[in-house]
């Protein structure tokens, strides 16, 4: 089993019960946007998007959290409605979890798995990220 079949099954697998979102395969001189369905209008309330975005090997994804904008606790700090980076998959590790930190905004890996989340109620104006393909001697 190679790697590629691997991640396609891992992307199947997570996709069940997900609205929207896709997989990216990114060539090495790509780029593009990953929004919230709608952005700049409010997102609907209930949805689930995951993005894998998938770098050959050598290069990396660069994604910049440009404008996010989500619904809050009511009182506290944390966050009813997110996005979740993660290092490739649900299981990996966290790259960044909020609903409206746009500082220090740059994350990067080879495979960056994106989740949307929005609860039952109360919608705001959503996200909007960017990303392009650098090269990464590391990988
Ligand atoms: C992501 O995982 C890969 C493979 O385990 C690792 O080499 C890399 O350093 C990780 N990147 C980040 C940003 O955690
Ligand atoms: C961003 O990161 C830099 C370096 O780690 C730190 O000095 C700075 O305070 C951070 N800014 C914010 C707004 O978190
Ligand atoms: C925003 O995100 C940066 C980078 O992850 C983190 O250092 C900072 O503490 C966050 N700021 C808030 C207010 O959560």
């Amino acid at each position: 089993m190679d790697w590629k079949w691997t991640w396609l099954h891992i992307y199947r697998v997570l996709f069940i019960g997900v609205n929207c979102g896709g997989y990216i395969e990114a060539s090495s001189d790509s780029d593009g946007i990953i929004h919230s369905p709608r952005y700049p209008s409010n997102y609907d309330d209930n949805v689930v998007c995951i993005w894998l975005i998938e770098a050959q090997s050598g290069y990396s994804i660069s994604l910049s959290m440009d404008e996010i904008q989500l619904e809050k606790e009511g009182t506290g700090s944390g966050c009813v409605d997110f996005v979740e980076i993660r290092n490739g998959s649900s299981i990996q590790t966290l790259l960044y979890h909020d609903c409206d930190n746009t500082s220090n905004n740059t994350i990067q890996a080879r495979w960056l798995w994106i989740k949307f989340y929005t609860n039952y109620v109360t919608s705001n104006k959503g996200f909007t990220s960017s990303w392009r393909v650098v090269r990464d001697p590391c990988i």
